[in-house]
């Protein structure tokens, strides 16, 4: 999303509570795993651990051994203490088995007072059984015990692609600050780091045979305010903003992310989305240019962001570009975009025409298509497959290219009917950019996608032969993502919905115990300081207009909450008018503030919105 602005199991735990602490939450959690395995059942009993219980491993098996390590870090930072690694059979166990049923990924665990066994076909199945067992421990241990209630899991995902894209071009993060997203998105059972590494507003990765795309192409201008509006740069700008990944950077990430069993997929966004680059090589451009980086200002078919495809220099650059990253990126997958490409340029460039003449191509979408075909086979040619958003349909598909499908799911059905795989990644269940609550309280973006929009993320539809779905995933367009902090509060916990959604087989899911697990994630992470958005507490107005006149319906995207509200100007708390139906607006009233409770206590954000702002909304909605 970025150019076009369209753009049971338990008892929830619903009490209401005396007092405001942090501990007011779900205290009577049994289970708080996301992804939600696919089989568990409570066992009687509890596995107790102190500083004398041990991870049972063959020492020499380095694999296992980094696992173990893996876990020990993990363990100690959520329970408070640390446990020796031993060549035994005793404490906590894994074991390599060969058992069908497991596959790739899968995993079975069993928790017992005596200890816990973790069995999987493979080490990255051992690590899905590490995670489930992570989030099994309690977050209120007291240092030097944890215990767990005893349990059997026995699971494996749904989807072999379950992913999260990064948008590090609009914004750049860091390499520490990626490395931190990955190492979440592992403890979620995601698999695949998407990392979108070029845009108009900049270029990220270090090419060695053509240093001016990070030299130029990684800078520009600081900038805030809202993106699209903002100024373009000018000469007297000192081109501040930016970084880059060398390629140690590049190779240190993956190598990071391999210890996770993540895969990292690069995408270099070509022919569209290329003003970094064309800033660096203005020769490939249709015009000549000059250019410069975007700093979030419009520029859409006024000024020129795509690659000439009548340029045989324009290949001759991408092959050195791609050549690179072949090497670099062991992944069998590379991103070449595709998207948004806009093509006024080409039809009035000479050299265009004469390629599209002497190739006999009708029309420029044609000419798009002889592009994707013919950077595709360069990349595949070097043994990798290739992946591009869904508008690399139009004018023709790549021999074997893969669709992620974006606008919807129609692309990824298109793809899948012609007999290529596809990842769906529809904006309305995936688009993590979006607003996750309402606009007057969330930072600047385009439309919403609420967690539970992305809960509802069905993958596969019914015309659809579910073979050709890898899986699918959330992406994090970063426009209006100045910081990390922000990456984090976009990211989860819509990104806790969206891996439940591709590794858990069933379609018939119970809200309220996902909700009872996020709350007991939010608790986790509030460990890890991360910064994750709460608009789930938030109060949702719904203006309409019936029969000339404003109606405001209120409701809560979760249940067991509250709602309060004064239309007096006073901010509200849980003595003002309690919400129970349809609200019309007394007369002379300019303002309505709204707020939440759970019991005694504030728990979302207030939202202050005028009456003027309401009649706006409702005709809008009209
Ligand atoms: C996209 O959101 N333009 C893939
Ligand atoms: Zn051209």
């Amino acid at each position: 999303m970025k150019i076009l602005k369209f753009l049971s199991l338990l008892i929830f735990s619903g009490a209401l509570f005396g007092s405001c602490s942090s501990k007011d939450k779900v205290e009577d959690e049994q289970i708080r795993i996301i992804p939600l395995p696919n089989y568990y059942q409570s066992q009687p009993g509890v596995f107790e651990m102190d500083k004398n219980t041990v991870i049972g491993v063959d020492l020499s098996d380095t694999n296992m051994v980094s696992l173990a390590n893996y876990l020990n870090e993990k363990f100690m930072r959520t329970t408070g203490f640390g446990l020796s690694i031993k060549s035994a059979s005793e404490g906590i166990v894994f074991t390599l088995v060969e058992e069908n049923d497991l596959g790739e990924e899968g995993y079975r665990m069993s928790v017992t007072p005596d200890g816990t066994q973790i069995y999987a076909n493979t080490y990255h199945g051992i690590f899905n059984g590490i995670q489930s067992f992570l989030q099994l421990l309690p977050l209120d241990s007291t240092g030097d015990i944890a215990k767990i209630n005893c349990i059997d899991i026995s699971d494996k995902p749904r989807f072999a692609w379950r992913g999260l894209m990064l948008d590090v071009s609009r914004h750049f993060f860091t390499k520490q600050e990626v490395k931190r997203f990955i190492d979440l998105m592992a403890e979620y059972k995601y698999n695949v780091f998407h990392w979108h590494l070029s845009d108009d507003q900049g270029w990220r990765v270090e090419i060695k045979s053509l240093p001016r795309l990070t030299d130029v192409g990684a800078w520009r201008a600081p900038r805030v305010g809202n993106w699209w509006e903002r100024e373009p740069q000018s000469v007297t700008d000192s081109l501040t903003y930016g970084g880059f990944y060398t390629q140690d950077d590049i190779r240190e990430v993956v190598e990071y992310a391999r210890e996770r069993f993540i895969t990292v997929v690069p995408e270099i966004d070509v022919p569209g989305h290329s003003m970094a680059l064309l800033t660096a090589y203005p020769e490939i451009s249709c015009t000549g240019g000059p250019f410069h980086v975007n700093v979030g200002n419009t520029f859409y078919t006024k000024e020129e962001n795509s690659l000439c495809v009548g340029k045989e220099k324009t290949f001759a650059i991408l092959d050195m570009i791609f050549d690179e990253l072949v090497d670099l990126f062991p992944s069998s997958y590379i991103h070449i975009g595709g998207d948004e490409c806009y093509k006024g340029f080409w039809a009035k460039c000479p050299d265009c025409r004469a390629r599209m003449s002497s190739k006999q191509l009708q029309n420029v979408e044609e000419l798009q298509s002889y592009f994707v075909k013919r950077v595709a086979s360069h990349i595949q040619s070097k043994g990798k497959h290739v992946i591009g958003w869904d508008e690399i349909l139009e004018g023709g598909l790549a021999k074997d290219a893969i669709v992620m499908s974006w606008r919807g799911m129609k692309g990824g059905v298109e793809a899948a009917r012609q007999g290529h795989r596809v990842i769906m990644t529809p904006f309305e269940h995936c688009y993590l950019d979006l607003y996750q609550g309402d606009p007057a309280v969330e930072p600047n973006t385009y439309s919403m996608l609420r967690l539970r929009d992305c809960y509802k993320f069905s993958i596969v539809p019914d015309s659809i032969d579910a073979s050709f779905v890898l899986g699918g995933q959330g992406n994090l367009w970063a426009e209006s993502i100045p910081h990390y902090r922000q990456v984090e509060y976009m990211t989860w916990p819509r990104a806790m919905a969206i891996s439940e959604t591709l590794w858990n087989e069933t379609d018939s899911r119970n809200w309220d115990f996902f909700i009872q697990r996020v709350e007991s994630q939010f608790r986790y992470l509030d460990r890890l300081n991360v910064n994750y958005a709460r608009s789930i507490y938030d109060p949702i107005i719904s203006p309409s207009i019936n029969d000339g006149e404003l109606r405001i319906e209120l409701t809560t995207e979760i249940s067991g909450l509250d709602i309060f509200y004064t239309f007096d100007n006073t901010n509200p708390d849980c003595y003002s008018n309690l919400y129970t139906t349809a609200l019309s607006v007394p007369k002379n009233a300019t303002m309505l503030k709204v707020v939440t409770y759970r019991g005694k206590c504030p728990i979302g954000k207030q939202i202050n919105l005028t009456i003027e702002e309401l009649k706006e909304r409702a005709k809008k909605k009209e």
